[in-house]
């Protein structure tokens, strides 16, 4: 294992949850332009297909497994039907999300604080505990879940999204622990934590719950000068540190938590 080949990803099979849209399909590219075959699951299917095109013009296999994350009948058949095409799975990336409200905890209904928790915290312990045996038998796994710099910046009081924020850093301990867990199994698990990328449909999400926030604008700015490189980052910016996680180059990294903020936080 020497220069670029580090990164190396030739006979390798990613599986990667939400990988329809934004920096999911940006991932499942990369992991194809690096070498990997890629599993892409996403409860939108058209999306989905749209990035398996991208992986195949990468000269990469791609299969599309519709799926709802947060079900774990659906998780079950996503991980066995992986399986079944590819015969097995190096890489999970749990990356399915979603902000889906920004309200004060004392506005949230109880059910959207199950809803949050069970897309951005629950269905990572569903997808890992379902790909789990079949990394062990492998002897050999990487898995990556994608927090948010939300776990360790809480910004101005107008962010909210405490309950979103809480997900995340469930997600960051959970990998943390689990990597210590699993080690001995030749299973690394971490986690990153992307900071402010408006070019996907979250970026467009998170705009559109601020509606009606006249100083929005405003404080966006302000939120951007808080940033040490000067400005927001896009999907393919946090690439480069999944490849990474991906790859032999990460073989003696596990329970690490990355922030790529541009220096948010
Ligand atoms: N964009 C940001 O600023 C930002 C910052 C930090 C963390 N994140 C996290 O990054 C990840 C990717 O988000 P993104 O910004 O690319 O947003 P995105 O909305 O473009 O992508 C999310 C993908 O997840 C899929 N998805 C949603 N619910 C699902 C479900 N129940 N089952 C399966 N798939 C489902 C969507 O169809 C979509 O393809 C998310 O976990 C998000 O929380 C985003």
């Amino acid at each position: 294992m020497s220069g670029s080949n580090m990164f190396d990803l030739t006979g390798r099979i990613a599986l990667v949850t939400g990988g329809g849209t934004g920096m999911g399909r940006c991932f499942c590219e990369g992991l194809a332009e690096f070498g990997a075959d890629v599993a892409i699951a996403d409860i939108d299917e058209d999306a989905a297909k749209e990035t398996a095109g991208l992986v195949e013009k990468a000269g990469r296999k791609a299969i599309v497994i519709k799926t709802d994350v947060t079900k774990s009948s659906e998780v079950e058949n996503m991980v066995s039907e992986t399986v079944k095409q590819f015969g097995k799975i190096d890489i999970l990336l749990n990356n399915a999300g979603a902000i889906m409200g920004l309200n004060l905890i004392h506005e949230t209904p109880e059910e959207l604080w199950d809803k949050i928790i069970a897309l951005n915290f629950k269905a990572a312990f569903l997808c890992t505990k379902a790909v789990i045996p079949v990394m062990q038998k492998q002897k050999k796994g990487s898995i990556i879940n994608t927090a948010s710099v939300g776990i360790v910046l809480p910004g101005d009081p107008d962010m909210k999204g405490s309950i979103y924020d809480a997900a995340k850093g469930g997600l960051a301990v959970f990998s943390r622990k689990a990597a210590s867990e699993y080690g001995r199994d030749g299973i690394r698990i971490n986690a990153i934590a992307p900071g402010m990328i408006p070019g996907t449909n979250f970026g467009a999400e998170r705009k559109k719950l601020r509606g009606n926030d006249t100083t929005a604008a405003d404080k966006l700015q302000h939120r951007i000068s808080t940033i040490a490189l000067g400005r927001p980052g896009k999907p393919e910016e946090i690439k480069g540190i999944v490849i990474y996680l991906a790859s032999d180059a990460a073989s003696y990294t596990t329970g690490q938590v990355f922030v790529i903020d541009g220096g948010m936080s």
